[in-house]
């Protein structure tokens, strides 16, 4: 008796399974999507791991190449790779971040910027910051211009004579982001109490060490958010990382903190118009009184490791490709010093200036483009509407996603896409250069596209 109600409940079980892998595979609205892999339509392992080997961007890249611009990676979820239905959904308002942004990054005390997923919020947020990083006010700032003059003609110019002269081996990541992270803190926090990382080297090295510690596990926090909250809650820190992880995040928390009421404590025309005293009185007119002081030091902590780390990444590949290029390498230079001597000033050029660069600006495009330093995927979902992406019909909330790894690769907008060819951006016509624009990505699009990038872009070219 026991047995055959057993039976029953098995092969009921059976069928459950069955019909739904049968539901997954073949009448899923998705089920027209090629697959990446046979198991796509059935499970997310096989994306799962390829993000731990560290190949997702290349494996989507190989997946696009063979089965064209929409594939399937889950059961639940897609890629996609052209710019048509990437501007559609990614300037979208309707489409949002999907929770893996703030899984990863639940080590943070409060939801900063690049995590808040609730639009209205994000919109909201976004204002308090917004007109100091656009192109026209970052290139008339008063207060840039003198970070520039004091971070790089003073001591960065300084370092690179003594590194000319010595023959000891110069690590050019670790100098690029110490000098990018003088000039973001100098941004934040006012020139005071900006750090001097590239002639501070054991702080630089504290720093950078607690930095690339709150990286650890990132995929497993982002991935497995609810079983590492869940161990973690029980204090059973079961992967050694999860410790590093903790430790490195309270102590760069502590360190952002430190600077943000040193700032509140100080006064002077640097001060008051300093990225953090700005950013606080926004923040008091529409946060709690008591949420202030936490948003304020994780938004500018995080402000702090964008301003250094994909910047620092470009500068140093930019550094290797004109290494290997003396032609690029006389080119640009020379295009410096006649720009020095139409300045007609033996200090630093203007924002304004350096961003009529060709060369300069060829050379950061095409870094940009060939190394993307912050390359994705980037998901979004919408959560209420079905949406159409070219012939296929998605239904709400199926998780999207597009890398400016994949788009950058398309051989007919970017000929040999994997050669870093600057030329490509000065000889094109009208018709190319407006297709490479449109197809460039590296600081994504739409109402969440990088805050940064024309800080970024300034910070890299000087
Ligand atoms: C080469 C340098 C940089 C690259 C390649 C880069 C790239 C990106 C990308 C692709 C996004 C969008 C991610 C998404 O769609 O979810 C983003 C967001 C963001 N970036 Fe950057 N970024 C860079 C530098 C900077 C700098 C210098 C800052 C600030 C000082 C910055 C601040 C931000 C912020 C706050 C967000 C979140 C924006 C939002 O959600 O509204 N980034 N960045």
């Amino acid at each position: 008796m026991m047995s055959q109600a057993f039976s029953q409940m098995m092969v009921s079980f059976l069928l459950v399974v069955v019909s739904r892998l049968a539901y997954l595979a073949y009448f899923s609205p998705l089920s027209n999507i090629p697959n990446a892999h046979f198991t796509s339509p059935f499970t997310r392992a096989w994306l799962i791991y390829q993000k731990f080997k560290g190949c997702e961007n290349r494996t989507r890249l190989s997946a696009h190449e063979k089965l064209g611009p929409v594939v399937r990676l889950g059961p639940n979820e897609i890629s996609i790779n052209h710019m048509d239905y990437v501007c559609e959904l990614f300037n979208d308002k309707s489409f949002t971040k999907t929770a893996w942004y703030p899984n990863g990054f639940r080590g943070w005390k409060s939801p900063i910027l690049a995590s808040l997923t609730d639009p209205e919020l994000h919109s909201r947020r976004r204002q308090l910051m917004a007109t100091r990083y656009t192109n026209i006010s970052l290139q008339k700032s008063a207060q840039l211009h003198m970070i520039f003059e004091n971070r790089v003609s003073g001591v960065f110019r300084e370092e690179l004579q003594i590194w000319a002269s010595t023959v000891a081996t110069i690590d050019i990541f670790q100098k690029s982001k110490a000098c990018l992270m003088d000039i973001i803190t100098a941004w934040l926090y006012g020139i005071d109490h900006g750090t001097n990382f590239i002639r501070d080297v054991d702080e630089e090295r504290t720093w950078s060490t607690d930095l690339n510690g709150t990286f650890e596990g990132f995929v497993s926090r982002s991935e497995f958010y609810w079983f590492i909250s869940a161990l973690e809650r029980s204090r059973l820190f079961i992967f050694p990382w999860m410790i590093r992880t903790e430790n490195s995040q309270r102590r760069l928390q502590d360190w952002s903190l430190k600077k943000c009421k040193h700032v509140q404590e100080s006064s002077g025309d640097d001060i008051d118009n300093s990225l953090c005293s700005q950013f606080r009185q926004g923040l008091e007119k529409t946060e709690p009184a008591g949420k202030v002081e936490s948003l304020l030091m994780d938004e500018m902590l995080d402000h702090c490791i964008t301003g250094q780390l994909p910047t620092g990444i470009i500068v140093s590949y930019a550094v290797w490709e004109l290494a290997q290029k003396p032609e690029w390498r006389e080119r640009l230079h020379n295009e410096l010093a006649h720009a020095s001597d139409a300045s007609n000033a033996n200090s630093n050029l203007s924002p304004a200036a350096v961003d009529k660069l060709p060369i300069l600006n060829a050379v950061v495009m095409e870094t940009l483009r060939v190394y993307s330093s912050n390359p994705g995927p980037w998901p979004r979902f919408n959560p209420t509407n079905a949406t159409r992406i070219g012939q296929y019909s998605i239904p709400a909330g199926t998780t999207i996603s597009a890398s400016s790894y994949c788009l950058h690769r398309n051989e007919n907008v970017f000929p040999q896409p994997n050669e870093w060819r600057p030329e490509r951006w000065l000889k094109a016509d009208d018709r190319q250069r407006s297709a490479m624009n449109r197809w460039f990505w590296a600081f994504g699009s739409g109402p969440f596209m990088c805050l940064g990038s024309h800080f970024a872009i300034l910070g890299m070219s000087f």
